[in-house]
């Protein structure tokens, strides 16, 4: 049954594409960002169109300000059917100039953030009894990459948080499974070529360029190729799927 969506960090790259492919699809969507402006332009293209968005300001950080977004949200749709855990920052840094403070700055976010947002949204689909959950992991969190150790590390832990969570969920009705993208086309791969580059002594498009070539498929992946997926796993073509960590990368990684 298609209801309402609480997307986080929809304000551009994967989240906004996957707003407006939810909306498209006829889904309410509930979204934030850290980024005001982004997220309310994302919510009136969506209102424009016919959809159905409401948007608000949230840094997933904020555990208390997170878990108020979901009650009120929960509570203004009529019952949370889906959730997409999609905030996520990226740092690169060698890891031998790695500082507590850019471990803890990713974390925060990547980590933290995820919990803050899917810990209330549970609570609220367990009394229910029904929910897909779906949680953005990455390549990174099967294979090692240079320079961004703590981004990797936040998404090999979410694969273990999404297990579980499948795991004492799964009874109760509520699906939760992470999706691990490859190399995406958004402002998020655009710091990475950038500030590899800049350590490794490439041009700019050069590090992109690289991971590319070593993909099957021969392309870089959209951020609408992420949310057809992510629109997949939230649908009932999917409710027989739960615990997983699906690589949906091109063949960028695989088992
Ligand atoms: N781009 C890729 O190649 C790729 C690959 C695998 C996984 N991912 C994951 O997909 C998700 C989206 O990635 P993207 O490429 O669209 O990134 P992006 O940087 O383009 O967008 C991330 C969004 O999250 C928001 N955000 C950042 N910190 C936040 C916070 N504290 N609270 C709320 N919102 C915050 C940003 O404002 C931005 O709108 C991330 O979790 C990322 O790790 C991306």
């Amino acid at each position: 049954m298609k209801q309402a969506v609480a997307i986080t960090g929809a304000g551009q790259g994967i989240g906004r594409s996957t707003a407006l492919h939810l909306a498209r699809d006829g889904w309410t969507v509930a979204i934030s960002d850290i980024n005001t402006s982004a997220v309310d332009t994302v919510a009136a293209e969506i209102n424009e169109a016919g959809g159905h968005a409401i948007s608000r300001s949230l840094d997933v950080s904020d555990a208390e300000a997170t878990r108020l977004w979901v009650e009120e949200m929960d509570d203004l749709v009529g019952g949370l059917g889906g959730a997409v855990a999609n905030a996520g920052v990226m740092r690169v840094k060698p890891f031998l100039e790695l500082t507590p403070k850019i471990w803890r700055d990713v974390m925060a976010v990547n980590l933290d953030g995820t919990f803050h947002f899917v810990h209330p949204v549970s609570q609220r689909m367990a009394t229910r009894g029904y929910g897909s959950i779906v949680i953005l992991a990455s390549a990174s969190s099967r294979m090692p990459s240079f320079a961004t150790s703590v981004y990797n590390t936040s998404k090999t832990a979410l694969h273990g948080l999404t297990r579980v969570m499948a795991l004492e969920l799964g009874p109760i009705g509520v699906r939760v499974n992470a999706v691990s993208p490859g190399v995406v086309d958004t402002p998020m791969w655009e710091l990475i070529d950038r500030e590899r580059a800049a350590l490794l002594g490439k041009d700019p498009g050069e590090v992109m360029a690289e991971a590319v070539d070593r993909i099957p498929l021969g392309r870089v992946e959209t951020p609408e190729d992420v949310a057809g997926f992510v629109a997949y796993l939230l649908s009932d073509a999917a409710n027989y799927m739960t615990g997983q960590n699906i690589s949906y990368d091109g063949g960028f990684v695989m088992p």
